[in-house]
């Protein structure tokens, strides 16, 4: 097998290159090279601190930040060369450093060790991921929040099991939806929160006996604090863990609208119209037009879940500090994070296009007996009957209905007073699917008033 000369990071101790199958499997460039801008802040920031303790001159720190701004932008512009042979981002930018400035280079990585560093820049990716999850929520709940206020008094059937159960509100349906992803963003928020603590030199494992001043790297960086214990700080993941965690929950939240989506655009239902641009057209049959958008969204949590189950794995049974399983965390996190970001985006783009077809919801709220606990309720209010008996009677109704082929508010009086003989006209207003709504007043309940209340509070909340 082939043989390379000795590595010249650690060449000291080494008297051969690696075999080309253990360079194969070691080197992680093909993918941290999205770790660039983060590794040169990073170094950055290092290179500054160490100036200021009189770690090395202020000369060479100047050198080295020149060096690492041309680096960027040989990297923004597409012309920087990435070696394998050089495994990581960390040893690409410092040898280019090298080829650059030349000695200087050699002393940036005085009192670190790449085990702070990629744990910092890692640290700092995830960190602008939350931010990015933040505002794509914020996007994604204005949206929603604007669908629920034209609607806001709009009658649809609500259900459990798929089956149709009372009347509810088509904002009221759409300020659920609000509530889940303000959760997602105050775990993102959370998170980002607990997070923001600096591992930068914590060094291999132990720390370092140079006189380094943690604190002013954290500040350069944004973050609170240092974080306080070295052996932590070089092997914790917990960050990335809980990026994907707060992400599985949201995919799950963006997955159920999506299948609702799915659900409500078919021929069978009609309850929305989806706009052309986020559906497609069947190569075959030319009536169709698919929601294809929304299954993908539905089906993302798929890839996001598994990278939360596939990194836990990987962490599970590490012993303290790093090791090299260490680099398996962040092709998972990178795909879920892409994969989070684009269907955010399209859900927010999709519910800001969409129109619900406020007849056809009306005309369904009203089918399948929507309104039987409104009769129910009714004959306890009315005629003080226990509800386990109104229950019965309703029932009765609701039977007769159906034999008749018609629904509970086409019954005559006399009909009902066949079952029920105390029943008076009165019963009729409650049969109303507006009614109906109009009643549920308790705090979170569907009426249009209190969905109002609702979202009044939300963009208070936003603003
Ligand atoms: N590429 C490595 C990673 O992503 C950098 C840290 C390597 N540290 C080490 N001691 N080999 O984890």
């Amino acid at each position: 097998m082939a043989q390379k000369s000795s590595n010249a990071m650690w060449g000291g101790r080494f008297a051969a290159g690696p075999d080309a199958l253990m360079e194969a499997i070691n080197a992680s460039i093909g993918f941290d090279q999205r770790l660039s801008a983060q590794d040169v802040t990073g170094s950055r920031a290092h290179a500054a601190m160490l100036a200021a303790q009189g770690i090395i001159s202020s000369k060479d720190a100047e050198t080295i930040r020149e060096g690492l701004l041309t680096i960027l932008s040989e990297i923004e512009s597409g012309t920087f060369e990435f070696s394998t042979a050089l495994e990581d981002i960390h040893m690409n930018i410092e040898a280019r450093l090298k080829t650059l400035i030349g000695e200087p280079a050699g002393r940036l990585h005085t009192a670190r060790s790449r085990n702070d560093q990629v744990a910092t820049d890692f640290r700092l990716w995830v960190r602008d991921q939350m931010d990015a999850a933040i505002e794509g929520l914020q996007a994604l709940i204005r949206a929603a929040l604007t669908q629920a206020e034209a609607g806001a008094d709009w009658v649809m059937p609500g259900f459990t099991h798929l089956q149709t159960a009372q009347p509810v509100t088509w904002g009221h349906h759409m300020m659920a939806y609000v509530e889940m992803f303000a959760r997602d963003l105050s775990r993102f928020q959370d998170a980002r929160t607990r997070m923001n603590e600096c591992p930068l030199g914590a060094a291999a494992l132990a720390g370092t006996s140079f006189p380094i001043d943690r604190h002013m790297t954290a500040e350069a960086l944004g973050f609170d604090r240092p974080m306080a214990n070295s052996l932590d700080a070089v092997s914790d993941r917990d960050f990335a863990l809980d990026y994907l965690a707060a992400a599985s929950i949201c995919a799950m939240h963006l997955s159920r609208l999506s299948e609702e989506l799915v659900i409500w655009s078919s021929a069978q239902f009609r309850f929305v119209t989806l706009s052309d641009r986020f559906s497609t057209g069947s190569s075959i049959m030319p009536q169709k037009k698919n929601p294809d958008a929304a299954e993908l969204i539905r089906a993302k949590i798929g890839r996001i879940m598994g990278a939360n189950v596939a990194l836990l794995t990987v962490m599970k049974g590490l012993p303290l500090a790093y090791s090299k399983d260490m680099q398996e965390d962040k092709e998972q996190v990178f795909d879920a994070a892409d994969n989070l970001m684009i269907a955010m985006a399209a859900m927010a783009g999709m519910l800001g296009d969409m129109s619900a077809n406020r007849e056809i919801l009306e005309r369904a709220a009203a089918s399948g007996f929507s309104t039987a606990t409104d009769l129910a309720d009714w004959l306890v209010r009315a005629l003080n009957l226990p509800f386990r008996e109104a229950h019965h009677v309703t029932g009765a109704l609701v039977k007769l209905a159906e034999d008749r082929g018609c629904d509970l508010s086409d019954l005559s009086l006399a009909d009902m007073q066949s079952v029920q003989p105390n029943i008076t006209a009165e019963v009729f207003d409650v049969l109303g699917v507006h009614n109906s709504v109009a009643s549920r007043q308790s705090y979170g309940g569907t009426a249009p008033n209190q969905v109002r209340a609702q979202i009044a509070r939300w963009k208070e909340r936003l603003a």
